[in-house]
């Protein structure tokens, strides 16, 4: 089915499956006004031989998503066994057959003034189609901006709360003003954290190298797939460490990794090349296995993907 918008995506909100343009909220809605809300960022990719979609770690983001939602002391009433039911759900109603993007969504839901937080909460499920995020076959040139990361004693980056991006829309909007692909955010003391919405791996004497949690960093799914991937099919060392400024001007590789971003490999950084200047071996290696590993090529990780069930429909129908 081919959608000109996403007007008619059926979506799920307060416990029924309904049209996007029908799934409103009150302008007075806390989240709206506080950011008093905690979301996900889920993958699905699309495999033509196969005739179905596969979504990638799903049950891992609902676990993090619920675990970050008790941050803010929500509550999402399904387990992740029955949100990823919803999702398979809500591909099945839409028969998508291309590459989608899963939104889940808990905020509070109170519609009056005043920012202490009650407990009326609500959440919503999206899926859409969705491309490429930030295409980077060429490469990416990466700036480190001024603004600082967020630290974990302000609003904690790791939870994923939907008021602590505006860090990350700052920053995104200072690096792209100023030519940059993505902004590299550094922390208070300096260090570098991530990108605004992607981690950050460096290679330096042929050791993967990237900031621990403890650096004010969401602690990315992908980030996880990547490092076992670098461990099991590379068999490098991969060490979590703080990472000078400086060394991103003197390593060897650098690269971006998260659901939306994929493995985006940053060939220069302000202004400096990385490495040769071109994509490094690593860097296209880790992308590849990536690639591989959530299209279903990779039988060692197909315990990361989970099957929309397209095939079924008809035979739900007959
Ligand atoms: C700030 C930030 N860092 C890192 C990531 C990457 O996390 P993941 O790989 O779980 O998508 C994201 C995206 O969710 C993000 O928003």
């Amino acid at each position: 089915m081919k959608m000109e918008s996403n007007a008619d995506v059926i979506v799920y909100f307060n416990n029924e499956y309904v049209p996007l343009k029908d799934a409103k909220v009150s302008i007075l809605t806390h989240a709206l006004h506080y950011g008093t809300g905690v979301f996900e960022g889920i993958r699905g990719y699309w495999d033509g031989p196969q005739q179905d979609l596969f979504l990638v770690r799903p049950h891992d983001h609902y676990v993090r998503w619920k675990k970050n939602c008790g941050i803010l002391r929500m509550q999402v009433p399904l387990s992740p066994a029955q949100l990823c039911d919803v999702t398979r759900e809500l591909i099945r109603r839409n028969q998508f057959r291309t590459n989608v993007y899963v939104r889940p969504l808990a905020y509070k839901s109170a519609e009056r003034i005043g920012v202490a937080p009650d407990s009326q909460d609500a959440f919503t499920v999206i899926v859409i189609p969705f491309g490429a995020y930030l295409p980077s076959e060429n490469g990416l040139h990466a700036g480190v901006v001024s603004w600082r990361r967020i630290e974990d004693n302000a609003i904690p980056g790791r939870g994923k709360i939907c008021g602590a991006y505006v860090n990350s829309a700052l920053a995104s909007d200072e690096a792209r003003l100023n030519g940059f692909d993505e902004a590299i955010f550094p922390t208070e003391h300096g260090h570098v954290a991530e990108g605004a919405t992607c981690n950050i791996f460096m290679v330096r004497n042929g050791k993967l190298i990237t900031p621990p949690g403890s650096e004010n960093i969401l602690e990315g799914i992908t980030r996880e797939s990547i490092m076992e991937l670098a461990r099991t099919e590379l068999k490098l060392e991969v060490i979590e460490r703080p990472i000078d400024r400086s060394e991103l001007y003197i390593c060897d590789e650098l690269f971006f990794t998260g659901t939306a971003v994929e493995i985006g490999p940053i060939t220069k950084v302000d202004h400096r090349p990385v490495g040769s200047g071109s994509i490094g071996a690593i860097s296209a290696s880790l992308r590849r296995l990536y690639e591989e590993a959530t299209r279903g090529h990779m039988p060692q990780y197909r315990r990361w993907l989970l099957a929309a069930g397209l095939k079924t429909i008809s035979d739900r129908a007959a």
